[in-house]
C-alpha cells in the first residue's frame, strides 16, 4: 500500500512559509488548514495566502477547509490550482454536488468527517470523492492528542471503501505521531496529516521519513 505523509503548516512559522516549506521537502503533499473562526473556534488565513503558497511550493497543496458556507469559497481555492480541496460534511447542503463542481476544475475533492459525524449518513456519496478525511481530533487546533475512539471510524470507512471497490484515499488528521501512526495505518488509513509531530523537530525531513516508514511497516 502506498502511504502519503502530509505535513500541516498550521504548525509552521506563519511569517516564514518559504523557508519552512524548504524544511519539509520529503513531504508527499503540503496540508493547508483554512479556519474561519466560525466553523471552528480558530482563524488562520485565506485565499491570498494560499495563492502565494501555491507559487512557492514544489509539492501539491492539500487544502483542508474548516469554514462555513463552503459553497461560496471552494471554487475560488480550486481556481488557484491546488491539488485537493477537502471540506466538512456539515458545511454544505449538498456535498456530492460541490464535489462534482470541484472535480470539474481538475482539482481532487475530499469529504471531512468530524469525530461526531456519523459515517452512515455519507457512505452513499463516497464515490463522489477522491479522499475521505477522518478527523482524529476535534478540528480547530494543532498539537492535540489523537482520540482513540476515532480509530473505529477509520476502520469503518476502510471497510466501506473496500466494499464499494473505491480507490478513494483515506486520510487521517489530528494527533498523528510516531507512537500511533502504525496502528492508524493498520486501521486502513493511507494518507497521514502530521503537524506538530513534524514541525517540533529540528530535522523535519527525517521525521517525515520515520513517519512514512512506520506507516508502511504493516
Ligand atoms: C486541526 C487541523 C490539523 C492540524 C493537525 O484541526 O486540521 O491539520 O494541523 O495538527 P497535529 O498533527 O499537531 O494534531
Ligand atoms: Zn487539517
Amino acid at each position: 500500500m502506498s502511504v502519503r505523509i502530509c505535513p500541516s503548516i498550521l504548525s509552521a512559522d506563519f511569517a516564514n512559509f518559504e523557508s519552512e516549506l524548504a524544511t519539509i521537502s520529503e513531504s508527499d503533499l503540503i496540508h493547508v488548514d483554512i479556519m474561519d473562526n466560525h466553523f471552528v473556534p480558530n482563524l488562520t488565513f485565506g485565499l491570498d495566502t494560499v495563492k502565494r503558497l501555491q507559487q512557492l511550493s514544489t509539492k501539491p497543496l492539500d487544502v483542508h477547509l474548516m469554514i462555513e458556507n463552503v459553497d461560496r469559497w471552494a471554487l475560488d481555492y480550486a481556481a488557484l490550482g491546488v491539488y485537493s480541496i477537502t471540506f466538512h460534511a456539515e458545511a454544505t447542503g449538498d456535498a456530492a454536488a460541490l464535489a462534482q463542481k470541484i472535480r470539474a476544475t481538475g482539482c481532487r475533492a475530499g469529504l471531512a468527517l468530524k469525530p461526531g459525524t456519523a459515517v452512515a449518513a455519507y457512505e452513499e456519496i463516497f464515490s463522489s470523492f477522491d479522499q475521505i478525511l477522518v478527523m482524529t481530533v476535534e478540528p480547530g487546533f494543532g498539537g492535540q492528542s489523537l482520540i482513540e475512539d476515532t480509530l473505529q471510524k477509520v476502520s469503518e470507512v476502510r471497510e466501506i471503501l473496500d466494499r464499494q471497490q473505491l480507490s478513494t484515499w483515506l486520510q487521517v488528521d489530528g494527533g498523528i505521531d510516531l507512537g500511533n501512526i502504525a496502528r492508524v495505518s493498520q486501521c486502513g488509513a493511507d494518507t497521514f496529516v502530521a503537524g506538530s509531530a513534524v514541525f517540533k523537530h529540528a530535522d523535519r525531513n527525517q521525521q517525515i521519513q520515520l513517519l512514512r516508514a512506520a506507516a508502511e511497516s504493516l
